[in-house]
C-alpha cells in the first residue's frame, strides 16, 4: 500500500466535506454539530442519500445544508449511480467524503478519485466483524469487548487503514439493540474525533497504519 501525506496542520482551512448516508443519519447529526461547534476545521457542503425519505437527508435540509437525494434503484448499474453521485460532489467541489451509514460499496474508481480522503464507520472493532448483521454477529461470537472503528475507505468490505476505535464492555443481558445503542453514543465521538484529527494533525498512511505527527 503506498503512502500518503495528510493535509492537516496549523492552522487549518476549512475543508469541503460531504456526507453520504442512507438512514438515521445520527453520525452525520454528531459530525455536523462537532463543525457547527467549531471543533473541526470542515463546512459540510453536501448530504448525499441513495434512499428516498432518509431522516438523515431531511435533518441535513432542515440545518440548511444543501442536499441531493440520488436513487440507485432507477439506475442500471453501480457505475451510472456512481457516476452521479460522483458528479455531485465535483459540483460541489467537495474534497472529503464521509460515510455514515451509507447502505452501499464503493467502487475502486470511486475510491481511487478520492484515495485516502473517504472516511467509514463500522460498528465493531475492525478487523471483527465486517459486513452487516454487526451486533448479531458479536453477540453470537461470544466476545465480551466490542466498539466502533472509523477508518479510511479502500476499495475492499471495511478493510481500509484505521483511524479511531472506541471500545464498549458486552453486557451479560445484551441484545443486538442495546448493545447498538451504547456502540452509537460511542460512534459520536469517535466520528468527529477522527476528521478532526486528519484536518488538523500531520499523518500519512504507512502500510496499514494511519500514523499521526508523521
Ligand atoms: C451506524 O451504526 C454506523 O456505524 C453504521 O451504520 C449506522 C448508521 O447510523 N455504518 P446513523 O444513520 O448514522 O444513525
Amino acid at each position: 500500500m503506498a503512502s500518503a501525506t495528510g493535509t492537516g496542520g496549523e492552522p487549518a482551512a476549512r475543508s469541503r466535506v460531504a456526507v453520504l448516508l442512507s438512514g438515521r443519519g445520527s453520525n452525520y447529526r454528531a459530525l455536523q454539530e462537532a463543525v457547527d461547534r467549531g471543533r473541526i476545521p470542515a463546512e459540510i457542503v453536501l448530504v448525499v442519500s441513495n434512499v428516498p425519505g432518509a431522516a438523515g437527508l431531511e435533518a441535513a435540509a432542515t440545518a440548511g445544508v444543501p442536499t441531493r437525494l440520488i436513487p440507485h434503484r432507477s439506475e442500471p448499474d453501480r457505475r451510472t449511480h456512481e457516476a452521479k453521485v460522483l458528479a455531485a460532489l465535483d459540483q460541489a467541489r467537495v474534497e472529503w467524503v464521509c460515510l455514515a451509514g451509507y447502505m452501499r460499496l464503493l467502487s475502486a474508481e470511486f475510491v481511487e478519485r478520492y484515495r485516502w480522503r473517504i472516511l467509514n464507520i463500522h460498528p465493531s472493532l475492525l478487523p471483527s466483524f465486517p459486513g452487516l448483521d454487526v451486533h448479531r454477529q458479536a453477540l453470537d461470537y461470544g466476545v465480551q469487548v466490542s466498539g466502533c472503528t472509523v477508518h479510511l475507505v479502500d476499495a475492499g468490505l471495511d478493510s481500509g487503514p484505521i483511524v479511531v476505535q472506541r471500545a464498549v464492555p458486552v453486557l451479560e443481558d445484551d441484545t443486538p439493540e442495546s448493545l447498538a445503542e451504547r456502540i452509537l453514543v460511542e460512534e459520536h465521538h469517535a466520528y468527529p474525533e477522527a476528521l478532526r484529527r486528519l484536518l488538523r494533525e500531520p499523518w500519512r498512511v504507512e502500510g496499514r497504519r494511519v500514523r499521526f505527527h508523521a
